[in-house]
């Protein structure tokens, strides 16, 4: 082979390399105009279809993100969530995206965006991740991949919300849900796992009774026994690691419970007409 021949073909694999290289990496702070992300384009589990910036905007409100909250986007497509979350509420947002030419455009306009120390776009599977430690967590996924999520998600810590763009979570119904005309996202909250035998605590007087829950996600019912008298509780709420219900005390009229659960104990207190008194709980099974 003449030098010269050997030097066009030197030529032509560099050009090459510089192509498929240019195609993937970022030029200094600007997207690279190689990548452009197609709406419908295949994902692992997924496709890549953007949420609008203004759905971004209303889910995120509905899940009250703040500055204190950890954000994650299962799935985070050119990284809108995470960027929008960090630029409108200054929280700590991660996007976990498997496609690496997405995932490096997301980087690439987190960096036009300014927000680099709020953003981490992290190129892996959503299934494979740990997203352990997030307060708020962001899908648009699909039916099936939100329930093979559920078991994790129902495992997070009490209070950490839940949005979803379009799709649900089958028989766990929502803490609350926008619908437009072609839309919908939902919400949820995880709550305490609080079902079971609870001892009840009156502080002031000591006087202890028995408080059995059943448990469906966040909804739940029960009674309270005293002096051996069974009644079920009244108007019982569990939201986050909060527990409210209101009994019955012979004839003179109701008493409102308030407790904050943590792990096994609860406190808080009781209201029965102008007298506040402490009282807790404590788990027996
Ligand atoms: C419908 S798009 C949503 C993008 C973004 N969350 C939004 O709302 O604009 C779903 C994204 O999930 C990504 N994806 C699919 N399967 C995934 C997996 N197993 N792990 C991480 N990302 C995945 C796709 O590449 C796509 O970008």
């Amino acid at each position: 082979m003449t030098l010269i021949k050997k030097s066009l073909i030197y030529i032509f694999i560099s050009c090459l390399l510089l192509i498929s290289h240019g195609c993937s990496t970022l030029e200094g702070n600007k997207i690279s105009s190689e990548y452009k992300p197609v709406r419908g384009q295949f994902g692992k589990d997924v496709m890549w279809i953007a949420t609008t910036q203004e759905l971004v905007d209303k889910m995120l409100d509905m899940a009250k993100v703040s500055d204190k909250d950890v954000l994650y986007d299962l799935g985070s497509g050119d990284g809108i969530v995470p960027i929008t979350a960090a630029k409108r509420f200054n929280a700590q947002s991660v996007g976990i995206e498997f496609n690496p030419k997405l995932a490096d455009y997301a980087r690439a306009k987190v960096i036009q965006e300014n927000v680099k120390n709020k953003v981490t776009i992290i190129t892996g599977d959503i299934f494979k991740e740990d997203f352990s430690n997030a307060t708020v967590v962001f899908m648009y996924l699909l039916p099936e991949l939100n329930l093979e999520l559920r078991p994790k998600l129902l495992n997070m810590k009490p209070g950490t919300r839940i949005v979803s763009h379009y799709f649900d979570m089958s028989d766990w119904y929502p803490d609350q849900i926008i619908k437009t005309s072609n839309d919908a996202a939902y919400l949820w909250v995880i709550p305490a796992k609080i079902a079971g035998k609870w001892e009840f605590l009156n502080l002031e007087t000591k006087k202890s009774s028995v408080i059995e829950v059943d448990q469906i996600f966040q909804k739940i019912g029960g009674t309270i026994t005293m002096d051996g008298v069974a009644q079920p509780l009244l108007s019982p709420q569990l939201s986050a690691d909060q527990l409210s219900f209101l009994y019955q005390v012979s004839s003179l009229g109701l008493v409102g419970v308030t407790l904050k659960i943590k792990d096994n104990q609860m406190q808080g207190v009781q209201r029965f007409l102008e007298q506040e008194v402490s009282v807790e709980a404590r788990r027996l099974k």
